[in-house]
């Protein structure tokens, strides 16, 4: 039997709702399959940590986040919680990913049966990868911001190492994919804004020097507004999209959008030896303790990190699991992102397609 040391962290909001329907779900497919066993350690992390120690994140919750084969992380961050200068005090997109050196967040795009999304395509049809870099650009400046009553600035900045990293990682994730759904064209595309800022013209040099070791890609450019547009009018031509920081924030969100809501995405967050995962939305205040949130990002978050165990099976089983349960309609995804019956009702029905698949 195989065992995975998995540190879990519920969060803020309607957190502790969706990822206790993961762990249901986790729990039922270990229990199937009998191949492999989580070691959960729940480490409380977000704005309910900082009230009681004056951080996000423990010292000692890093270490364990560090040190354990993969985390499981719920959305943390209320916007009432906020510092002295102004911004939130729950996030840990900071501690995690710059503490961690997580440089890769992979934010497949992937529209699902049952689902009521905005714009007309069928399941299958979406199905693309942002791969945002995780560690610098915009964010960089993460509490680093500087200035007066007057002005205020947060500096962008790439580096060459930064940047090569993350242009390598979306080829490398190209090759092992099936291309793009409306012409199976294996397509990284490379959004930038590098009409007008130079970093962006150093990004896509880079882009396009690597792209070169990738003969079998084809390789495309877009701006990021035209890249907006893209996404809503023709979503079944992507493939890969690398991009800077907080392009790749606001263009998963918009992605999000088109395929049912924010509570169809799940995303992990890579580095070269430790990796966490985790619906790529927040904390969604306004329906905490409604019962009423999409848990399938979580859970589908957690399929993303049994693949990174090698726990393919399990995944798989997973996945298939929400597939059947969306696609014959025991489970429906409304125009406002919220499952029919509530999340309760949503896990419940996936449940039972574990056992049937
Ligand atoms: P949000 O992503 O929490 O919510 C945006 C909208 O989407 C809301 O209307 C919400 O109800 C809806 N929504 C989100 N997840 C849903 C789900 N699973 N099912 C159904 N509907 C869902 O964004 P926000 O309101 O701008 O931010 C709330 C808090 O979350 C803030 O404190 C923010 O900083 C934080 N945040 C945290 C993370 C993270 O932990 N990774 C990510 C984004 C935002
Ligand atoms: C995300 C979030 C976070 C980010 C914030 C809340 C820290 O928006 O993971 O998409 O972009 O850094
Ligand atoms: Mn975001």
């Amino acid at each position: 039997m195989r065992s995975h040391r998995i540190v879990t962290i519920p969060g803020d909001g309607i957190g502790p709702e969706i990822l206790a329907s993961a762990l249901d779900v986790l729990a039922d497919t270990e229990g199937r399959l009998e191949t492999f066993h989580l070691e959960l350690e729940e480490h409380i992390g977000g704005v309910a940590c900082h009230e009681r120690t004056g951080k996000p994140l423990t010292d000692e919750s890093l270490e364990a986040c560090r040190t354990a084969d993969a985390v499981l992380k719920a959305p943390v961050g209320l916007p009432w919680a906020r510092g002295a200068d102004g911004t939130e005090t729950g996030l840990l997109g900071g501690v995690l990913r710059n503490g961690l050196d997580l440089y890769a967040n992979v934010r497949p795009i992937k529209l699902w049966p049952g689902v009521t999304p905005p714009i007309k395509v069928e399941a299958g049809q979406v199905d693309y990868v942002i791969v945002r870099e995780n560690t610098e650009g915009l964010y960089l400046s993460r509490g680093r911001g500087v200035g007066n009553e007057e002005a205020m600035a947060d500096v962008l900045l790439m580096t060459r190492k930064g940047v090569e990293r993350i242009i390598r990682f979306a080829f490398e994730m190209a090759q092992r994919r099936n291309g793009s759904p409306s012409d199976g064209v294996r397509r990284v595309t490379c959004v930038d804004k590098s009409n007008v800022l130079r970093s962006f013209w150093f990004f896509r040099q880079i882009f396009q020097r690597i792209g070169e070791e990738y003969p079998l890609v084809e390789k495309e450019y877009l701006y990021s507004d035209a890249a907006a547009q893209a996404l809503v009018q023709r979503p079944w031509h992507f493939d890969i999209l690398v991009m800077e920081n907080f392009l790749g924030d606001l263009l998963s969100d918009l992605g999000g959008g088109t395929i049912g809501g924010l509570g169809m995405c799940p995303s992990g967050n890579y580095g070269d030896r430790v990796a966490y995962f985790e619906p790529i939305h927040g904390s969604a205040p306004d329906i905490m303790g409604k019962g009423v949130a999409n848990p399938l990002s979580q859970i589908l978050s957690a399929a993303m990190m049994l693949e990174y165990l090698k726990e393919e099976e399990a995944a798989q089983m997973i996945q298939r699991a929400v597939w059947s349960a969306l696609a014959s309609g025991d489970l429906a995804i409304q125009a406002n992102g919220q499952p029919v019956g509530g999340s309760t009702a949503a896990t419940k029905a996936v449940l039972a397609h574990l056992g049937q698949s």
